[in-house]
């Protein structure tokens, strides 16, 4: 297949900008950016280089297209009419599944029924089949989402989801996605030969995400997606990517990377992630509470995800810490902080007003991420 694909990245409410760099800086053109996603184009290896490489995207799938579509009728032509063949192996194993919204064709189970009968019956003629489709080969998830009457028809590339890197073998409280706390680095100026510390590392999620960005090590080298099983995106292709990510990896890069916690327990689960993600000494843990906290250079990041006082009984101690921070920092004019929390009042308890804030969803939970730049 040497035609241009088009992928898409989805993203978090919030991110798609940083998606879309992402994307740029892995030389794709022709991106659009859409809510919750980003579209470009690309050839084969675009597959595998974007699974192993997008940081902050949730997943890559592939777009086969997009119709108008008011009737089962249409839906069914429109999709036995695109080249299935071309991705789906003759025992490829289909499972369909959908979202509708805003649209005449309301019903998802039958959306979903009826475009994996127009698949079957598509690929039962592309491979001459008298009998059933036998699906005991790769797995290949089509989704079908309809809004406002247009149908989008992909093929998701990633299996999990690629905030599974592949480290976590263990997890703190309310632990971050990996793909949040590398957006979290991402809008930060931060740049490997500058001190980075989180001094609420829970399970050292952003000290590991910063150590990967750091080497510019892929984020998705250790684990395995979806279409590495198919016969369309052949192994060569993926061992090419593979061979391109090791040789852009920059093992070498000094990191001056520090994860605290008061908790002994995360500090132990955060020293385990960084040692499954292969991080073992690169990055410097310690079980301390913040208002222990001493910058040890006058200038450096500070990126961190505090608790946000949401339990009964917590606030007043959120606000302690939000203060304690506070003095601390203001003795340290040059050092920037990042600061991801949902708890309105922090710049208040903080002492400080943020330089910038963004509106950033947690899950589903509403945030700001309030940033406060370090003098030049
Ligand atoms: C929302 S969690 C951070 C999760 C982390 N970003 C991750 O990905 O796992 C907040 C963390 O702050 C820690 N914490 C609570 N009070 C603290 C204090 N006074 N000093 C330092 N850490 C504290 C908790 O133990 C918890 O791990």
């Amino acid at each position: 297949m040497s035609q241009p694909i088009k992928l898409i990245a989805t993203a978090a409410m919030g991110l798609e900008s940083i998606v879309k760099n992402e994307v740029k800086q892995l030389g794709y053109e022709n991106i659009q950016t859409e809510n919750g996603r980003v579209i470009y184009e690309s050839d084969l290896s675009g597959i595998a280089r974007s699974n192993l490489w997008l940081r902050t995207a949730d997943r890559v799938k592939l777009l086969m297209d997009e119709f108008n579509a008011y009737s089962f009728e249409e839906l069914f032509e429109q999709t036995k009419s695109l080249p299935w063949e071309e991705w789906i192996s003759k025992d490829g194993f289909i499972h369909v599944v959908g979202k509708s919204h805003k649209s005449k064709l309301y019903s998802v189970p039958d959306c979903q029924s009826i475009v994996k009968k127009a698949i079957v019956s598509r690929l039962q003629e592309a491979y001459s089949l008298t009998s059933r489709l036998e699906e005991s080969g790769a797995r290949y998830k089509v989704e079908v989402a309809i809004l406002k009457d247009k149908v989008t028809l992909s093929l998701d590339t990633s299996g999990s989801g690629l905030h599974k890197r592949g480290y976590r073998i263990g997890q703190g409280e309310a632990p971050l996605k990996e793909t949040l706390a590398a957006a979290l680095i991402q809008l930060t100026n931060w740049s490997p030969n500058h001190t980075l510390v989180d001094p609420f590392t829970g399970s050292g999620t952003i000290p590991i995400e910063a150590a990967l960005i750091g080497q510019n090590i892929a984020p998705g080298f250790n684990r395995e997606f979806s279409a590495e099983e198919w016969d369309s995106v052949s192994s060569s292709i993926w061992d090419r990517a593979l061979e391109e990510a090791e040789d852009l990896a920059n093992y070498d890069q000094p990191l001056d990377i520090t994860g605290s916690d008061i908790s002994h327990q995360s500090i132990e689960i955060a020293e385990q992630n960084a040692l499954e993600a292969g991080l073992a000494d690169l990055i410097d843990w310690k079980q301390m509470q913040v208002s222990d906290f001493v910058p040890k250079s006058d200038k450096g990041y500070l990126i961190g995800n505090p608790p946000y006082g949401e339990r009964l009984g917590d606030k007043e101690a959120v606000e302690k810490i939000y203060q304690d921070l506070g003095h601390i920092m203001s003795s340290y004019p040059k050092w920037s902080v990042y600061i991801m929390t949902a708890y309105n009042d922090f710049e208040k308890q903080y002492g400080h007003k943020a330089t910038k804030k963004r509106k950033l969803f947690n899950g589903f939970i509403q945030t700001n991420y309030y940033q406060f730049f370090g003098k030049k």
